[in-house]
C-alpha cells in the first residue's frame, strides 16, 4: 500500500508534500491522480482490466474442469493404463454423491435424491481396473454392450471358492440330518439345499422382533428360479398364522406349522415362466452379520465393485449357492422381470399394497461367481448378447430354439467357460436415464449348457431394487424404522448396521 501510494506520489511533484500520507487525503492530489487515470486510460488500467478478465476466465476454466471432474470422477472405475490410482471406496460402499442432509425425508422430497451406480462399458475388450480389495486390483473386462456384462477374473482365490463350496455342502448336510420324510422325492428343481427352520423365521421376521406378523409372511422375498417357500409352504403358513389366537406366530409356532409345510406334496404346477426350465441344485447362504468371514468378505467386494450403496445390498436376497453335475443345465431366463401394472416387486411387498398382485422378482443386476472349473460343458450362455436387433419371435428359428441350453448352447453370440474364482457381472435392466432401474435389458437372456464332465459349482449375488423409486424408498424407512423401534428399548447396542441403513437412505 506504501509502496504503491509512493509510486503514485513519483509521478508527480508533490512528492516532498506530506510523502507518507494516503493520497486520498490530499484534495489536490486527487484530481491530479484522477487526470494522470484519464490520461493513461489506454495502457495501464486497459491492462489491469484485460488481466482481471483473464484471470477471471481462467478461473472459469479451472472451475469448470473441477466441476466435471467431480460429477464423473469418483463414480468413474475407468483408468485405461492401469497406473492412476486405484478409486477411493468407502468401507462402507456408501454412495459418492452427498447424502441427503434431513435424515426424516419425506417420500414427496425424497425424488432422485440418490441414484445408482452404472459403470461403463466402453467397449467389448475394454479392460479396466477395479479396487475391491485394499491391497491390489482386479482387471475388469467388458464382454458385452447388450447386456452390459463384465468378467473380473481372481474375483475369489481359490481358497476362498473352497470356502463357499464347502458351506453350502455344510447346509445341505445339516439339512439332511433333519430329515425330511420326501428325500426320495427326486424331482426337478427341488433345492437339495434349503434354509432351516429358524433361519426361514428369521428371514421372515423382517422386524425381528421375534414374532411373524402376517404382513411379514407376504412380503417375503421370492425369485423366479427358487423360493424362499413354495407357494404351497406360504399358504400353510398362513393359514397357520390364522389360525393362531394371537394372529401372529412366534418361532415354536412357526417350526409346527411350517413342518406340516414341508410334507411331500404334489409336484408344483409348471414353473412361473415357460421359458423357464432347470436342472440343478441350490441352497442359500446368508451374508449378513454373524456369518462366515469369506461370505461377509464378499458382499463387501460386491458394494466396492458395484458401488451401490450398502443398504441395497443388505436388503437383498443372500447368495444363492448352485451345483450342476453330469447333464444339468438350466435354460435361458431373465433374471428379473419386466414391470408391469399388475406385477409387484417381492422384495419391497412390505412398504405397498397387500392386495393380490403378482410378486414377482426385481434384480438390478447378478453378480455370478464361479466357484470351480468344470473339465467340459457348463459354460455361460448369452444367446443374444450383443445381436444387432432382438425379436423375442425371432429366438426360434428353423425348429431350433435358443433359450433351449439342451439344444442350441452352440448357436448362442456368447459363451463363457467357467474358471474358478471369476465373478461376471451383468446388469438385467437398462437405465431410465435418470439414475434410476429402467426397463429389462432383454439381452440379458442368459443360462447354462449342459455340464458333461466334471462338477459346477456357481453363485450368484442379486442386487433387488424396485424400479419404482418411491416404493424402494419407502421399503428401506420401513425397515429402518422397525429397526430403530427394536432398538429404542436398547439403544446401547444399536448396531452401526442401522445408523448405516438410515443414512442410505
Ligand atoms: C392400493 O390399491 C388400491 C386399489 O388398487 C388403491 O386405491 C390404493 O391407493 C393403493 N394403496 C397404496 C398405498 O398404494
Ligand atoms: C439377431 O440379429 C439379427 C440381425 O439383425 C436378426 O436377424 C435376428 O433376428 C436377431 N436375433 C434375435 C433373437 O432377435
Amino acid at each position: 500500500m506504501m509502496d504503491e501510494a509512493q509510486e503514485d506520489l513519483l509521478e508527480h511533484e508533490d512528492i516532498s508534500h506530506k510523502p507518507f500520507s494516503p493520497p486520498y487525503n490530499i484534495p489536490p492530489l486527487r484530481s491530479t491522480r484522477l487526470h494522470v487515470q484519464r490520461s493513461n486510460v489506454c495502457s495501464r488500467a486497459y491492462f489491469v482490466v484485460v488481466m482481471v478478465f483473464f484471470h477471471v476466465y481462467i478461473l472459469n476454466v479451472i472451475a469448470l474442469l473441477l466441476y466435471v471432474h467431480y460429477n464423473n470422477g469418483p463414480g468413474d472405475l475407468v483408468s485405461g493404463d492401469g497406473a492412476s490410482p486405484a478409486p477411493v471406496i468407502n468401507t462402507d460402499g456408501r454412495l459418492p454423491q452427498p447424502a441427503p442432509s434431513g435424515r426424516e425425508l419425506h417420500v414427496e422430497e425424497y425424488s432422485q435424491s440418490f441414484s445408482l451406480h452404472r459403470m461403463e462399458g466402453i467397449r467389448v475388450g475394454h479392460v479396466q481396473h477395479v479396487s475391491v480389495v485394499p491391497d491390489r486390483t482386479h482387471e475388469m473386462r467388458t464382454l458385452s454392450l447388450k447386456p452390459l456384462l463384465f468378467e473380473i477374473p481372481g474375483f475369489l482365490s481359490e481358497e476362498e471358492c473352497r470356502v463357499v463350496v464347502q458351506l453350502a455342502q455344510l447346509k445341505g448336510l445339516m439339512d439332511s440330518q433333519a430329515a425330511t420324510p420326501s428325500q426320495d422325492q427326486a424331482e426337478l428343481n427341488q433345492p437339495l439345499l434349503s434354509l432351516s427352520t429358524e433361519e426361514i423365521f428369521s428371514l421372515l421376521d423382517l422386524n425381528q422382533d421375534g414374532f411373524l406378523q402376517k404382513q411379514e409372511i407376504v412380503s417375503h422375498s421370492r425369485s423366479r428360479d427358487g423360493t424362499w417357500l413354495s407357494p404351497d409352504n406360504l399358504r400353510q403358513i398362513l393359514t397357520g398364522l390364522e389360525a393362531s389366537p394371537t394372529g401372529i406366530l412366534t418361532l415354536g409356532e412357526f417350526r409346527r406349522v411350517y413342518d406340516v409345510s414341508q410334507r411331500p406334496r404334489q409336484q408344483r404346477s409348471g414353473s412361473l415362466h415357460s421359458h423357464f426350465k432347470q436342472r440343478n441344485r441350490h441352497t442359500w447362504l446368508f451374508q449378513g452379520s454373524g456369518s462366515h468371514r469369506v461370505l461377509q468378505t464378499l458382499r463387501k467386494r460386491v458394494i466396492a465393485l458395484t458401488r451401490l450403496p450398502s443398504a441395497l445390498l443388505e436388503l437383498s436376497e443372500p447368495l444363492q449357492v448352485s451345483r450342476y453335475e453330469h447333464g444339468d443345465f438350466t435354460n435361458a431366463h431373465y433374471d428379473s422381470s419386466s414391470s408391469q401394472s399388475e406385477t409387484i416387486c417381492a422384495h419391497t411387498r412390505l412398504a405397498g399394497n397387500t392386495s393380490a398382485l403378482t410378486e414377482v422378482s426385481c434384480r438390478y443386476l447378478t453378480v455370478l461367481f464361479y466357484l470351480s472349473s468344470v473339465e467340459d460343458g457348463g459354460e455361460s450362455t448369452f444367446p443374444v448378447a450383443d445381436n444387432r436387433t432382438y425379436d423375442e419371435q425371432a429366438l426360434v428359428q428353423d425348429g431350433v430354439d435358443l433359450t433351449d441350453t439342451q439344444q442350441a448352447c452352440g448357436k448362442g453370440n456368447l459363451r463363457l467357460t467357467p474358471t474358478a474364482g471369476t465373478a461376471l457381472l451383468w446388469y438385467n435392466h437398462l437405465s431410465d436415464g435418470r439414475g434410476w432401474m429402467g426397463e429389462l435389458d432383454e439381452y440379458s437372456l442368459h443360462g447354462d449348457c449342459p455340464v458333461r464332465r466334471g462338477v459346477k459349482w456357481v453363485a450368484n449375488s442379486w442386487v433387488n431394487v424396485d424400479p419404482d423409486h418411491q416404493q424402494q424408498a419407502r421399503y428401506q424407512r420401513l425397515v429402518a424404522q422397525r429397526h430403530q423401534a427394536k432398538s429404542g428399548m436398547d439403544e446401547h447396542y444399536q448396531s452401526l448396521s442401522h445408523s448405516d441403513l438410515h443414512l442410505d437412505l
